[in-house]
């Protein structure tokens, strides 16, 4: 089932996610609900609040690369080197991230915040402690895009959106832009 995607202005984007305690039916027709909600539209993470839920639940699906000749992006998975695919959609609750290594900036966006890109520095490694609904945990460590859509996506789970970790003088430039938006959306 689609679920409609919250937007920016929209009090549950800012507030802080609950633990999921207890991963009932209700929880894993969410995940499903969510995978599918992301992949029309065209997005690569979604985060429960993202789907009007204040819990900390994420989906992400990472694309292969499809250039030829395009290394895969691999990852340490539970000690093991493999190609991302392998964990992918990744669904996670409760998670925990260690980023580290050195600041990049890359362009991102949000589904939440339509037609607004931007670039954002951020460190471009991560060490993640990610439970699954099954009860068993991944621990991820990782670069690439997944470091950096790991860091978005629990962004959204405290309340943090990518706009609020661009430059200074992007957020100048975005202000007016994000309140139209805004307002746009009725809030
Ligand atoms: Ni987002």
């Amino acid at each position: 089932m689609l679920l409609s995607i919250t937007q920016y202005g929209n009090p549950v984007l800012r507030a802080v996610s609950a633990p999921v305690e207890h991963v009932d039916e209700a929880i894993v027709a969410l995940a499903n609900n969510m995978i599918e909600t992301m992949y029309a539209a065209n997005g690569i993470g979604l985060a429960a609040p993202q789907v009007g839920e204040n819990i900390r639940l994420v989906v992400i699906d990472i694309p292969e690369d499809e250039e030829e000749g395009a290394e895969p992006e691999m990852a340490t998975v539970n000690g093991e080197l493999r190609p991302i695919r392998d964990i992918m959609p990744l669904v996670f609750i409760n998670p925990t991230l260690e980023p580290y290594g050195k600041q990049e900036l890359f362009t991102e966006g949000c589904l939440s915040v339509h037609n607004v890109r931007a670039n954002v520095s951020r460190l471009d490694h991560v060490k993640a402690t990610l439970p699954q609904l099954d009860g068993s945990v991944l621990e991820v460590d990782c670069g690439g895009l997944l470091a950096r859509c790991l860091q978005h996506e629990c962004d959204h789970l405290d309340g943090f959106l990518f706009t609020d970790r661009v430059s200074s003088a992007s957020k100048i430039t975005l202000a007016k832009k994000l309140k139209k938006l805004a307002q746009s959306q009725g809030y």
